[in-house]
Parts: C-alpha cells; structure tokens; sequence
C-alpha cells in the first residue's frame, strides 16, 4: 500500500493527478444530496493529536460522502495519557483492520512513523514542522480555479510570496514543494528569527525578509499565523508589532501584483497577519473557497489510496497520472 506523507514524496504527474481526481469530488459537493458509494464498507479513523477544526472536520465529512465509516480518536481522552507510547498505539489501531488512517501529530517524522507500523494507507493530515500535504493541495486546487477564471491556464512561472512563521510552518514547506513542482516561482518572507536555516536550497524559495520587498511582483500572497504553540526561545514580537513589521493590510497589498490573489490556511489572527478588509474581500479572497476545496482533495486522497485495497480494476499506485 502507499501513503500520503508528504508532497515531497510525490511527482509532479502525481500531484496533478490528485487535483484532477479532486474535480469530479467538487461537483459532487455543489449538489444536495452529497454521496457516493466509492469507500463503502471501508473504515477510516481519525487520529489527531493535535487541535485541528479544518483538517479533521474535512476529513470526517470526505470519508462519510464516500460512503465509509469514520471513527475519530480523541487523543485528549485516548491511553496516551496513561502513557501508552505512540507505536503501542500504531500497533492497537492497525489490529481494528482500519482501511486508512489519518493522523496529525506535534512531531515532525511521527506520522512515517506510524505508516512503518501498519498495513494500511496513512495519510498526512500535519507533522510538526515538517509537512501538510492535503493542504498544500487543496491551496493548489482552489489557485487553480481562481487562476482558470482569469482565463489562465497554468501555474507555469506564477509568483508566490508566502509571508509569516516559516521555520515552524509545514504548510509553507509542503506549499513551496507543490508550488514549485507546479511551475511557480516561491519566495519566502519572514522574520529573520522565523525563516529556517537553508531554505533556498531545502525549498528553492528566494528568501526576502522585508515585507514591502517581499511584496513586490507578487501575484499571490499567502500569509500564515504566529505559531506560538511552538515557539522554542525564539524573539516572539507582540501582536502590534508584528502587524506594524509583517501584517497583511490594504495599503500594504497594494505594492503587490493588481489584483493579487489572497490566501490563508486558517486559523487566522485578524488584525495580526492580516486584515478583515483584505481577508474578507471575495474578488481576491480565496480563504473560503481553500476550506470547500479541502473537503474535495480529502476525498481524491482516500478513494485513489485505498483503490488497491477495494480491488479497483486494473490498479496500482503506479498508475497515478
Ligand atoms: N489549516 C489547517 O490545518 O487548519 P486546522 O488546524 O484547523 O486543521
């Protein structure tokens, strides 16, 4: 069986193929009556244990419109807490015969980790500081559509400026990877205390830590929050500070590209990273339309990884694309 760990495990052809696969799931979920039958008789579960409202509601809604069972494990009232380590864990959700798991956890590495540990597909739904593939593809789905609507076709030399906490964000990690398999050009922007040692040649991302600078040229501008939560000794500036230095504000958004193309994973810090009047606006805004498209990419992700389980015909994950 194959995983999902992260969008470096993925071709380019393989990455495309995933959106693709997305597409049908989109329509579906723009009709009433949202079913398919495609994961019938499959059973999902749902371990987070970290906090998630998008990830993991999108992730129970995906399973539930293929028509499978979804269990979620609560990790805050889990055996965890009685100091069940997480293999032991691993080994006790692989023995329930799950047909996927999907797993977030504070660790970067913790979710291969458990993938080594069970005989079904584990998908990535966020590993520490290392990598949130499904989001990285449901940001490239919902660019997708907007750029289509532009009348553009691809993602082919598309400047990206991802602005806020990049040394603890795997949502910049796995954003820059698809990005720039995709065709974009990704350039990072962050405090100097906040961008990873490396990062041109780790992520191929040109490195500004000028806002107004980072700013220029930009056709799409995604900002991401203070991860507090996992801060380690680094200078955390106040919110008013920040927003002074690197804050998302109208005046500020019109150095870049006109027009430019506004997206945040969430959750979000109004008034901190970014503004209501921008991140409200829905000529520019794709923040809502980033949460519809995740529930679409979830759903590609778990049909086209548990086909060889189901005995789809004729496939294998070597197929893919
Ligand atoms: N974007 C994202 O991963 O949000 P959640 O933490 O709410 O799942």
């Amino acid at each position: 069986h194959r995983s999902l760990l992260g969008i470096g495990h993925l071709e380019t052809h393989e990455i495309l193929y995933l959106l693709d696969e997305a597409e049908q799931w989109v329509e579906l979920n723009r009709q009433p009556t949202k079913h398919s039958d495609a994961m019938a008789g499959l059973t999902i579960i749902n371990a987070f244990f970290e906090n998630s409202t998008r990830t993991l509601l999108s992730f129970e809604i995906a399973g539930k419109r293929l028509g499978a069972d979804v269990v979620n494990m609560q990790a805050a009232q889990s055996s965890l807490k009685k100091g069940e380590t997480l293999i032991d864990t691993a080994v006790t959700l692989n023995a329930m015969r799950a047909d996927a798991i999907v797993i977030r956890h504070a660790s970067s590495g913790a979710v291969a980790l458990i993938a080594d540990k069970v005989d079904c597909p584990v998908l990535n739904a966020g590993d520490g500081q290392h990598e949130h593939p499904t989001q990285a593809l449901l940001d490239a789905l919902a660019l997708r559509h907007k750029l289509r609507e532009r009348g553009r076709s691809e993602f082919n030399g598309l400047r990206v400026t991802i602005c806020g906490d990049i040394l603890h964000s795997r949502v910049a990690r796995s954003n820059a990877l698809c990005l720039r398999g995709l065709g974009a050009k990704v350039r990072f922007c962050a405090p100097p205390a906040l961008m990873p040692a490396g990062a041109e040649q780790a992520f191929g991302a040109e490195v500004v830590h000028d806002f107004e600078a980072a700013l220029d040229g930009a056709e799409v501008v995604m900002m991401l929050r203070l991860q507090n939560e996992r801060m380690q000794g680094q200078f955390i500036p106040s919110p008013r500070e920040y927003r002074h230095l690197y804050g998302l504000t109208e005046k500020r958004l019109a150095l870049a590209e006109k027009d430019a193309i506004v997206m945040h994973p969430g959750p979000m810090n109004r008034g901190v990273e970014i503004d209501s009047v921008v991140a409200d606006d829905p000529d520019i805004s794709l923040i809502t339309k980033q949460v519809e498209m995740g529930v679409a990419i979830r759903m590609a992700c778990l049909d086209v990884l548990t086909r060889r389980a189901r005995g789809v015909d004729g496939w294998s994950e070597s197929d893919w694309g």
